[in-house]
């Protein structure tokens, strides 16, 4: 997301319907200030997003202090899963914030007992213990040094990662070795010579797709000769990103079955980064239950609050339980008010039907974005992902990714009352809060319909 949008206020029509409303010029002239002050005053790396000033966000709308509401296709960045300021959070965090209890460091709280409690007993049984950090980033850091501690007790060598080509993990030193973008940890000068990378097995490629577990062999049985490793003694683990980012590229299960045989075989750690894939957002509670594996260790963040910064790694108590006192804390760990919001959060989406609402919702979606591709195929290439998460593909018939096409759909999406995911790629990435209606759900992709249209015929 290199560019900015312009800060110049644009026209717009007029929208009024039951979910949207669009009175004003966009930038709204009035939030030009705001927005100037956030560019004098704040590190430029935070900006290039979408020009609106968020004032009040509730369920699947977001809402701006000059009338304009937008039907939300972000949950900002796939956190908001059960819903802006949705009421059992809000009730809880009401509870903490009037004890008064904001922090306690890693003094015990019942918040945090609570909360710890309720999400291993609602989480698969191979997770036994979970550590909460704030960032996902984070955690990913995290997944790296509990797969080096783990391979260590068996042999000092044993310290090598795989992951994956086009993956990507966070922005921290570790995180970012172990993602692939190369120009993006140029600045670190240097790379971790234990952590490799084998090919991801992207739709578009005839052989990943005639024999997807072959795929996987290949690169694995490639890595083990081009490095002279021994699968037994030279490797720890293995960090999958869910599905790949910046496009939901989901991998065939048979890629994801013969790694976990290969970790299996040779001792490996399975992790798994969750960050945009868990809590209900693919239809499951987590995403890599698509693929008919059990991971070792779980990286999640993002939708695990729907609010305050929450990240959490869980896995095995024999793991989890690596780190001496006091080598695996954070000063915000495990805050009341997040873990409460963490706890009202889970409970929102298991007991009211949220992750079924993004699973039979996400049907419906997929079928109408489908049908988006079909009315645009030269641009449109593909529609990705699953349950209330897709990402629309845009490229031209020669190949060329048509990233200033989406930059131009996703500001008149913004124009017309619906908020998209705008990735500065030649992606568009859809992620509606899991409490979305059918009808507001339909009206969103019938706004991106005609934005798509208008954007190709130039508008
Ligand atoms: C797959 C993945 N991993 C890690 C991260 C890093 O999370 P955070 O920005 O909370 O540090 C992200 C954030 O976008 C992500 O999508």
């Amino acid at each position: 997301m290199a560019g900015h949008f312009s800060l110049e206020p644009a026209p717009t029509d007029p929208v009024q319907t039951q979910y949207r409303s669009i009175k004003t010029a966009i930038p709204v002239p009035e939030s030009i200030p705001l927005l100037e002050s956030l560019d004098k005053y704040e590190s430029r790396s935070m900006h290039g997003q979408l020009p609106i000033v968020w004032d009040r966000a509730e369920g699947f709308q977001v809402h701006d202090a000059w009338g304009n509401t937008w039907i939300d296709f972000t949950s900002t960045i796939f956190v908001t899963n059960s819903g802006h300021g949705n009421p059992r959070i809000r009730k809880a965090l009401q509870a903490v914030l009037d004890k008064p209890l904001l922090h306690t460091y890693t003094y015990a709280s019942k918040e945090r007992a609570d909360y710890l409690k309720y999400l291993i007993e609602n989480t698969p049984a191979q997770f036994e213990k979970a550590f909460c950090l704030s960032a996902g980033t984070e955690t990913t850091e995290v997944a790296l040094k509990l797969m080096r501690l783990h391979g260590r007790l068996s042999k000092p060598s044993k310290i090598g990662i795989i992951c994956i080509e086009g993956n990507w993990h966070g922005r921290t030193l570790g995180a970012q070795m172990m993602g692939y973008n190369p120009s993006q940890k140029e600045w670190i000068g240097y790379l971790d010579p234990h952590i490799y990378h084998i090919p991801f097995p992207y739709p578009w490629s005839d052989e990943a797709m005639a024999d997807p577990a072959a795929f996987a062999r290949k690169g694995l049985e490639k890595l083990l000769a081009d490095k002279k490793l021994n699968a037994d003694t030279d490797l720890c683990g293995f960090l999958l990103e869910t599905f790949q980012g910046w496009g939901a590229v989901f991998y065939p299960p048979e890629f994801v079955q013969e790694i976990k045989r290969f970790c299996t075989q040779h001792g490996l750690l399975l992790s798994f980064d969750e960050m945009q894939a868990g809590f209900g957002r693919t239809g499951t509670l987590f995403g890599y239950m698509h693929y008919g594996v059990e991971p070792d260790l779980l990286c999640l963040g993002k939708g695990a609050s729907s609010s305050l910064p929450l990240s959490i790694v869980l896995g095995s108590t024999k793991v989890m339980d690596l780190p001496d006192i006091g080598s695996m804390s954070s000063t915000h760990s495990a805050n009341p008010m997040v873990c409460a919001a963490g706890k009202a959060n889970l409970e929102a989406l298991l007991e009211d039907g949220l992750i079924e609402n993004s699973k039979n919702l996400g049907l419906v979606f997929h079928e109408a974005l489908q049908s988006l591709q079909k009315k645009y195929p030269q641009h449109l290439r593909y529609v990705m992902g699953k349950g209330l998460l897709a990402a629309l593909h845009f490229k031209s018939e020669s190949g060329e990714a048509l990233s200033s096409l989406c930059d131009r759909i996703s500001l008149l999406c913004l124009h017309r009352g619906l908020i998209v995911v705008h990735t500065g790629r030649e992606s568009i990435k859809l992620a509606p809060p899991l409490v979305i209606t059918k009808e507001a759900l339909l009206e969103g992709v019938s706004v991106l319909d005609s934005a798509i249209a208008d954007a190709i015929s130039g508008k």
